[in-house]
């Protein structure tokens, strides 16, 4: 049952002036991060005797690592190879004494090059690459590259990955605070000269601190694995059983990639660096990313009236909106099947606002799983203070028009009957 019952904000799950920061959530910047203490707080409440989470967009892993920490073990799945990347090294041990030494190779390596002892390195060549490097950022972000690739442990090897991966985006002519790929003005550029190997130093100690701390915090064998497969097609029962999953605690997209969050352009420089084939078809595949030919019939009505009313203005945006929730079901009916009785799916969502009209994510997330056998236990309304978000956007696409929207978010929570 859908209840009309507004409710207000809950500011205790605001997490305001928080650090977010903590363990290995500090690794690398991502669109749209779960704050780690709200997923915390859902494992507390729900996860009690769980032996395992699975979080079906895990994008940086901000559940697998709090469930790791409390002795569960982690199933984590996207589709983007960034994300998958970042939240493998977030959650794998690594043996310090290693490290430390590897990072002693690189400090070396980066000496060879101010005394300039040839250093043989290939510079990549994908498409518009000059758009967004000077060629001396290229010439020392290939140093680097070169110098990872060589690192024999894969963990560690890694580890390098993911700090290579934001100095490319730091040192790159991209504009900061966006998630798309915009590219910097001219007079910023003619600014910006980044020092690229102290940038990469800095992320190396940091996330060298933030793997201490996690790895000393964390003291049980339980684990985290990281897959590809897309919920919305289907999730491999080799991999999931079904009725195996205790608690599934995860933050899926807004909506589209091309009107919400593009996860795949925030990521694409770096995945072009890391040899991803596909790095410019991450939005494409994501939820949403390609319309149907009909409109779909979810019989209930706060989506489908709201689909009719944007159809009647423009019917692209419908199509658009509906290739969202079209995906969106379908994945819930997948992930439902992977549920054990009793077992809580908690998830963490945004009700965005298109040409003017709200979309309930929150209702149509409760709706969607109370067909798959689920009893909504509760909503949690919180205010957004410090997610890397758009809190504003054009909800009428008109040029120029800012309204508000996803200043809340809703940590909609169910239980299998
Ligand atoms: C809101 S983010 C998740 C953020 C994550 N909770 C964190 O703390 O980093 C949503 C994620 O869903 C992923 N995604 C989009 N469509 C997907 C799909 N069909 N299957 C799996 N992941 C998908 C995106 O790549 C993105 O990483």
């Amino acid at each position: 049952m859908i209840s009309n019952f507004k409710l207000k904000p809950d500011t205790s799950w605001d997490f305001r002036q928080e650090d977010t920061k903590y363990y290995s959530h500090c690794f690398h910047n991502y669109p749209a991060m779960m704050i780690p203490q709200v997923a915390s707080r859902l494992i507390d409440l729900y996860g009690k005797n769980a032996k395992i989470l699975f979080d079906p967009y895990c994008g940086t892993g901000t559940s697998l690592v709090e469930a790791n920490i409390r002795n569960i073990n982690a199933i984590g799945t996207d589709i983007n190879p960034l994300a998958r990347l970042i939240s493998k090294v977030k959650t794998t041990p690594i043996f310090l004494e290693k490290l430390h030494l590897e990072i002693l190779n690189f400090r070396n390596c980066l000496s060879h090059y101010f005394m300039n002892i040839p250093i043989d390195f290939d510079t990549p060549d994908f498409n518009n690459i000059l758009y967004w490097f000077s060629e001396e950022v290229i010439t020392k972000l290939s140093v680097i590259k070169k110098f990872i690739y060589e690192i024999e442990n894969n963990n560690i090897k890694n580890f390098f990955r993911v700090c290579f991966s934001e100095t490319i985006r730091d040192c790159s002519w991209t504009r900061n605070g966006e998630f798309k790929l915009y590219r910097m003005t001219d007079k910023q550029i003619k600014n910006f000269s980044p020092d690229v190997f102290s940038v990469i130093l800095n992320k190396i100690s940091r996330n060298l601190k933030g793997l201490e701390i996690y790895q000393n915090a964390k003291k049980n064998m339980s684990s985290s694995e990281v897959y590809d497969f897309n919920s919305v097609k289907s999730i491999p029962d080799t991999i999931i059983p079904d009725n195996s999953i205790d608690l599934v605690v995860t933050s899926p997209p807004y909506g589209d990639s091309r009107t919400t969050v593009a996860y795949g352009q925030f990521s694409r420089l770096s995945n072009q660096w890391l040899d991803v084939s596909n790095a410019s078809e991450i939005d494409k595949i994501s939820m949403g990313g390609t319309n149907n030919k009909n409109l779909t019939k979810y019989n209930f009505k706060p989506l489908d009236n709201v689909i009719e009313d944007i159809l009647k203005i423009d019917s692209k945006r419908a199509f658009e909106v509906n290739a969202f929730y079209h995906d969106y079901l379908k994945s819930i009916n997948n992930i439902s099947k992977k549920i054990k009785p009793f077992g809580y799916v908690c998830y963490v969502v945004g009700n965005r606002t298109v040409k003017s009209f709200n979309l309930p994510t929150d209702k149509i997330t409760q709706f969607f799983f109370e067909n798959n056998n689920f009893s909504h236990i509760y909503t949690y309304i919180r205010n957004i203070p410090n997610k890397r978000m758009p809190s504003k956007n054009s909800p009428t696409n008109i040029t120029g028009e800012i309204g508000n929207t996803m200043l809340n978010e809703y940590i909609v929570v169910l239980q299998k009957k």
